[in-house]
Parts: C-alpha cells; structure tokens; sequence
C-alpha cells in the first residue's frame, strides 16, 4: 500500500470532483502473452509484416518518384573495390541482411538494394563516398533504420552505408567543459545513456528508439523525444561533428567548445539534414548531469482545453524543474491498453490501480503523463510541492483524477505506456502517421476535424510532446486504403500551413515530404535549400528523392 500513498492522496483530493464527472471505465486487458513492448521493440521486423502491410501504400508514393536514369547500376567491379576496401565483413549482400536494410520500421516504405556497406572509420567513409560519386552511384545512409518518414531507406537500388561499425566513444570530459561526449556516429542511443549514467551524467535526448537508433541518425534527424522541453533541440546541445561529403572530403567540425563564432557555423547544416549533405561519422555532444532525483504524474484531465491550461500552468510554477509533459488522448489510451501489456512483474498484475482497486488506466478522458525533475530540494520537500501544485490543479478543476510514481519501476510503468504508442499502432494495424507543430490552442481542433473528415473507415489517435507543440496525429485502419489516404491528404498539410504550422516538427522529411515542403517553407528559402544540396553533392547521390522536390533538384 505504501508505494501508491502519493496515489492514493491525490485520488482524495480529486473524490469531490469525481462524483460530478462523467468516468467512462472499461476492462484494462491484462493479457501475458502481450510481450513488454521494450522486449519486442524495433528489429528485425518480421518480413510477413512488411510483406502484407506495405505494398499499396508504397505504390501511393511511389508513382511520383521516378530513379534518375543517371545512376549508374552496380557492378562486378563495384564489389570487387568495395571488397577490397572494406574486407567481406563490410560489404552485405545476404537476403535476409538485405531484405531488414531495404525495409523500413513501419513497414511501409521499401527499396530494392542489392548492397550494404559497413565502414568501420571515416576514411572508409570517404572512399567509398568518393568512389560512389566517381560512378554516380547513389548511396542512403543508414543508422538504426527507425525514421519514419521513409527517409533511411533506398527508394530503388541505391547503395545502403550504415555506419553501426563505427560505435566507439572516443573522450569523455566531466572536468574541463563538464559533460562533453565525443563518439562515434554508430553508437546506439541507449548504450550512450548507459554510458553516461555510470558517469552521472545523461543523454539531453531520449526516446522510445533508443534502443535501436544511433547518434549519427538522432542528428541527422534532429530527434527531438521526452526531454526537449528541458534540454533543447541538438541544435543547442551538438558542439561539434565530423561529417564527409558526397565527394569523400572530410569535414572535421569537431569541435567540444561552448562558445565559437569563427565564420559559419556549417556543422547546423547536417543537424536534421537527414543524410542530403552528408555522412555524420563523428558527434561532440553537451550531456547535463544526472539529477538525484525524478518525479512523475500520470494525469487525466476532462479536455483537451485543461490539459492546456496545465501545462501553462506547470510552466508557471515548476517551469525550472519541468522535463517533460507529454499527452495521449482517450483513443490513444485505449489503444495502448489494449495492445500493450502494461502490467510489471514487481506490480504483480496492476499498473495504475486508486484505492478502491479502480484502474486509472481504463478512465476514459484525456490523460497525459507529466514529468518532473528536480536537482535541488530533498525528495520530501520537493513532493510536498509537487502535491501543492497537484492539489492546486485539482482544486482549479484542471486535473480530474491522477497518480504519482513512487518508485522507479512505477516511474517507468508510466512511460512505457507512453513510448508503447508507436509500437502499439503498429500492431493495430496500417498507420497514417503524422508529426506536426502547431499553435497549441488549435492543436486538438486538427484531431476532432480529422475525426469528422475520416468518418468510420479508421480511428484517429493523437498523442505527442505537449510541451513542445508537437502533435502525433496517427490514423489508424485495419489496411492501407488510398481513399483514406485522400481524405487526409492534402488537408492535412493544407490545414497545418493554414496555422501556420510545421508538417515536420520532428521527424524529418525523407520520402513521404519531400515534394510536400513548401506547405512550410516559402519558395526562396527551399531554392536556397536546393542550392546548397547542389553545392555540396553536385551529382545529388546522397540519399535522393528526400528532403527536397526531386522537380527543383533536376533543374539546371
Ligand atoms: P535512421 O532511421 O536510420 O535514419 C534516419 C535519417 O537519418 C535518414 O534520412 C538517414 O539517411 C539519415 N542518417 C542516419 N544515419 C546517418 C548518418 N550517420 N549520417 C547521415 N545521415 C544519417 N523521433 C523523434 O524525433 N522523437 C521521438 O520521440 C521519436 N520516437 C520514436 C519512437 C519509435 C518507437 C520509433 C520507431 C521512432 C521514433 N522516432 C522519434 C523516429 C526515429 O527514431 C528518430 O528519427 C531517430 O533519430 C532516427 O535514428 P536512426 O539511427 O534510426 O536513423
Ligand atoms: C513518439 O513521440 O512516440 C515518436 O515520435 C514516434 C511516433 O510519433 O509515433
Ligand atoms: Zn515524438
């Protein structure tokens, strides 16, 4: 009983209003066989799943990009230099090997390489890259191949260049600049996060792909995840990079200084570049101290329009020790509920169960969990002003119902069911995914108006990064269906640019964006996008037919 005291206290604070509250409660499944969802994450995706799942909406896409008749094909001869250069080890041309690189996470997206080449340091990087454009040979960098905007997978036959090899950490300083990280491009996010937390330090980025994506991919997408809020975007927290270009030179960007206004600060340009500019081999990167101590609510609020209001609210008052707030809404909830198998060994069978033996789980208005981070104030001090600001926000009628990890494992528990949701829609299906910025008081407008547009054929889950203004609109069918598809489409971009919204907040362009751009960037700036692209990679091999509208790139 004594690890749901804050729980239950919060629950009383609420009792008054829970009579006057419309609690919808449906049966958490508790079912076993449902795997953790960190157990069945990310790879290899099952190839019955890509096969049955992809095809159509592959095509939709597909029929608007065309392969650039000047690649060149691969040759005998292209493997025989590959080979020598890298060795077998480095160059994959297995089926199975093949067939995970060609595919991506969602399984929707599907290229046709025959060739996957493994660097094992930036020298190799460079000569394959050098060797690639001597030929013209298209080339996708590749990291953890968890993007979901199609962006880390060929669109034909280009070459796939995964950097996974190249996963050391080369320095760490917690004296002198305190925290600076240098690794490799390869290093798998979760494993930086271990590294660091022996250290006392952590990763300012995190997120449910962690235990797959790699820092080189985090960069080259600019990931945002659960701790923007606090830590910024890697714009702010990148000091430095190696990158090589389309022609193989070797761009030593490395610095792990705070402070330097020497020129240009070109290192920006493959921040979020998403594998057009360049290959990432190297990231200097400013990691803050762990804190002693965090503390995390799993909060239901009535509407959309409260959720709002306490976020404004957490700002206001705990906005130095806010980390994240994040939201799911009711649909998301259930979908999670009922995929996911929510439960931990150390809870026996409930998560989030009040006194009265009542899953908050199952209550069915939005819900959205709220974390809190603290460095400074002893744990009791620092719970009695958490309770304040809840009790508050129950009282003011924001909060309907709510509870507070008390451990470790509760804390966890909470995100599990928050990261889940990417994994959980795809096991309920095709998913149309969405990642957009808008004004937050119009943020759930978009959803209910999806609602209404899309009709019966298919659910509309929302869920995202509240904090940061950043909307996952999911929509989810039992199949791909291309009269779905133009019900969402162009709407919602049209309705996105309207509010003057980003149609990418966060996950990039790749494929599906690319010719979509200008639905958030005006023309002069996208042909000053072009001509960078031309600059850097005059033949354009680096990872075609993303980012930009391959119409501009084929333009003299
Ligand atoms: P990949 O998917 O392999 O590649 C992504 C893009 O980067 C491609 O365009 C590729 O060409 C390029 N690229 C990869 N490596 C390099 C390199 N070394 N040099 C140059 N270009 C490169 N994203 C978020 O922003 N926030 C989230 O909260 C979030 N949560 C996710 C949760 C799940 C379950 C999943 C599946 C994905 C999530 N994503 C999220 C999307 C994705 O994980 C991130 O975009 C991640 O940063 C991609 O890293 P990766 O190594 O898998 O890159
Ligand atoms: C998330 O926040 O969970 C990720 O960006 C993935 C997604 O949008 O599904
Ligand atoms: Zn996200």
């Amino acid at each position: 009983m004594e690890k749901w005291r804050a729980a239950d206290r919060l629950l009383k604070f609420s009792s008054r209003f829970a009579s006057g509250t419309k609690l919808t409660c449906t049966i958490i499944n508790y079912d076993h066989t449902h795997p953790l969802v960190s157990e069945c994450c990310f790879f290899p995706i099952p190839f019955y799943c890509c096969k049955s799942k992809q095809g159509k909406y592959f095509y939709s896409v597909a029929t608007t990009v065309h392969r650039n008749p000047l690649f060149s094909i691969i040759s005998p001869d292209d493997i025989s230099y590959f080979k020598t250069l890298l060795g077998e080890r480095g160059v994959v041309q297995d089926a199975l090997a093949l067939d995970a690189a060609n595919t991506d996470w969602m399984g929707k997206y599907r290229g046709s390489s025959k060739l996957l080449l493994q660097p094992k340091n930036t020298e190799e990087v460079s000569q394959i890259l050098k060797y690639c454009n001597s030929r013209c040979l298209a080339v996708v960098p590749q990291g953890g191949n968890t993007g979901l905007v199609g962006g880390s997978v060929p669109v034909f036959d280009e070459v796939i260049i995964n950097v996974g090899l190249m996963r050391n950490i080369l320095s760490f300083d917690k004296v002198i600049v305190s925290g600076v990280l240098v690794c490799e491009a390869g290093c798998i996010l979760e494993n930086l996060i271990s590294f660091l937390d022996d250290e006392g330090f952590i990763m300012p980025l995190d997120l449910g792909a962690k235990g797959s994506c790699q820092i080189g991919g985090n960069v080259s997408t600019n990931a945002g995840g659960l701790r923007l809020l606090r830590y910024g975007s890697l714009h702010g927290s990148v000091l430095g990079l190696e990158a090589v270009l389309a022609n193989g030179t070797v761009l030593d960007m490395l610095g792990t200084l705070r402070k330097d206004n020497t020129g240009y600060d070109l290192k920006h340009l493959f921040i979020g570049s998403e594998g057009s500019l360049g290959i990432v081999t190297k990231v200097s990167i400013l990691t803050p101290p762990k804190l002693s101590s965090v503390n995390i609510a799993f909060l239901a609020c009535e509407d959309y329009t409260s959720c709002q209001k306490l976020l404004l609210e957490a700002k206001k008052k705990l906005g130095g020790i806010l980390s994240a707030f994040e939201f799911l809404d009711s649909d998301a909830m259930s979908l999670v509920s009922s995929t996911t198998f929510l439960g931990t060994e150390n809870h026996g069978q409930e998560v989030i169960k009040d006194k009265h033996g009542q899953d908050f789980t199952s209550i069915d208005l939005r819900a959205l969990p709220l974390e809190f981070w603290y460095s400074y104030a002893s744990g009791s001090i620092f719970m009695e002003n958490l309770e304040a600001f809840l009790l508050h926000s129950v009282e003011s009628g924001l909060v309907a119902n709510g509870v507070l990890a008390q451990d470790i494992n509760q804390a966890s528990s909470f995100w599990h069911i928050r990261e889940g949701l990417p994994e959980a829609l795809m096991k309920a299906g095709a998913v149309y995914k969405y990642d957009l910025s808008l004004p937050l008081e119009k943020m759930y407008d978009l959803v209910e108006e999806m609602r209404v547009q899309i009709g019966p054929a298919a659910k509309v889950v929302a869920y995202g990064h509240l904090g940061d203004g950043n909307l996952h609109l999911n929509i989810s069918a039992p199949a791909y269906d291309d009269n779905i598809l133009a019900k969402i489409e162009p709407f919602v971009y049209e309705w996105t640019s309207k509010n003057r919204g980003s149609i990418s907040a966060e996950h990039g362009l790749g494929l599906m964006k690319a010719a979509k751009i200008h639905y958030s960037k005006s023309p002069e700036t996208v042909q000053v996008m072009a001509s960078i692209k031309k600059l850097l990679d005059p033949n354009g091999i680096l990872n075609p037919y993303k980012v930009l509208p391959s119409s501009l790139l084929s333009q003299n």
